[in-house]
């Protein structure tokens, strides 16, 4: 069995987790794009300020954060799967944007090559199988005064769009745990970081100060049919986790699973598709030096 450290994690954003994103991309960059536009409107990055995207995923927020920096300005993603940060590197080149860079690392372990204004993450900081030395590493590409904004998803009953299928999958498919198998993991999970005080205290045990939480809760499209919200679930999420872990039974419950998630999901459907409520905190966090 591989050993319980972050490689395991590493390896999995970087196969089967890239490949999901990448089927789904199309909702996953709308949707998330609801709670970093207000996140960034909310905190917003001086022009000619160098930011750090803390695993940067496609780049979407990094291009976005490129045009605001501009000019005299540059953001620079990180992530820890090769394929995201080519994918990244790509989608900022097509998009006409020049001062964005993508470099490969772990951010728990590897040099983040500050110092930083600020840094920013868009549900990048919920998967470490260390947060505290993650965050340490961070605060320290900051500048003294410079700042983190990190969105995390809050709890599970606030989003619906995880939970709901989460609970309807587990009472059909067998749950294995990480320690029990072999396949690679997404780690602690969507929902490692809802709980304000014990994640206030990590951040101030690693040195941050000033920092604030700010829900926000918007709908966001998981399907542009009851269908497709669907086969989202079953791929993506606790839910997709449980069932991609269970390998052939979880493929072999998936009829089962199928029927159980129409029945969750169809009342969220809209003209427009499937919408459901989601729930964010918003943590702005400073590095005092
Ligand atoms: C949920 S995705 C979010 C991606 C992107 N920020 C977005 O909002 O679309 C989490 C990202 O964090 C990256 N990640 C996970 N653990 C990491 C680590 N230890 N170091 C760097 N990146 C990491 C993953 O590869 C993935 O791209």
């Amino acid at each position: 069995m591989l050993a319980a450290s972050n490689d395991i994690v590493v390896e999995a954003w970087n196969t089967v987790l890239f490949d999901k994103y990448a089927r789904f991309k199309h909702l996953l960059i709308e949707g998330l794009s609801g709670h970093s536009d207000e996140a960034l409107a909310r905190y917003p990055h001086p022009k000619g300020s160098r930011v750090l995207d803390v695993g940067c995923g496609f780049g979407d927020s990094a291009t976005c954060i490129a045009k605001t920096v501009a000019p005299g300005g540059e953001v620079v993603g990180v992530d820890c799967a090769q394929n995201f940060v080519d994918a990244a590197t790509g989608e900022a080149r097509k998009a006409g944007v020049d001062n964005a860079s993508f470099f490969l690392a772990d951010v728990q372990l590897q040099d983040l090559r500050g110092p930083y204004d600020y840094a920013f993450s868009r549900f990048g900081t919920m998967f470490f199988m260390s947060p505290g030395a993650a965050l340490r590493n961070i605060r320290k590409a900051l500048k003294p005064g410079g700042e983190l904004t990190q969105i995390v998803w809050r709890k599970r009953e606030d989003n619906p769009w995880l939970f709901e299928a989460e609970q309807r999958v587990r009472e059909i498919v067998p749950v294995i745990s990480h320690e029990d198998t072999d396949e690679v993991h997404c780690g602690p999970g969507p929902f490692s970081m809802a709980g304000p005080d014990m994640v206030s205290s990590m951040m101030k045990g690693v040195g941050y100060d000033r920092i604030t939480f700010e829900r926000f809760d918007t709908d966001i499209c998981i399907g542009r049919d009851v269908d497709e919200a669907i086969e989202f679930a079953m791929a993506l999420g606790p839910a997709g986790e449980i069932i991609r872990l269970a390998r052939e039974e979880g493929e072999r419950l998936k009829p089962q699973v199928t029927k159980t998630l129409r029945e969750a999901l169809t009342p969220y459907l809209k003209d427009n598709g499937v919408w459901a409520p989601s729930s964010t905190w918003f943590i702005n966090a400073r590095n005092p030096g």
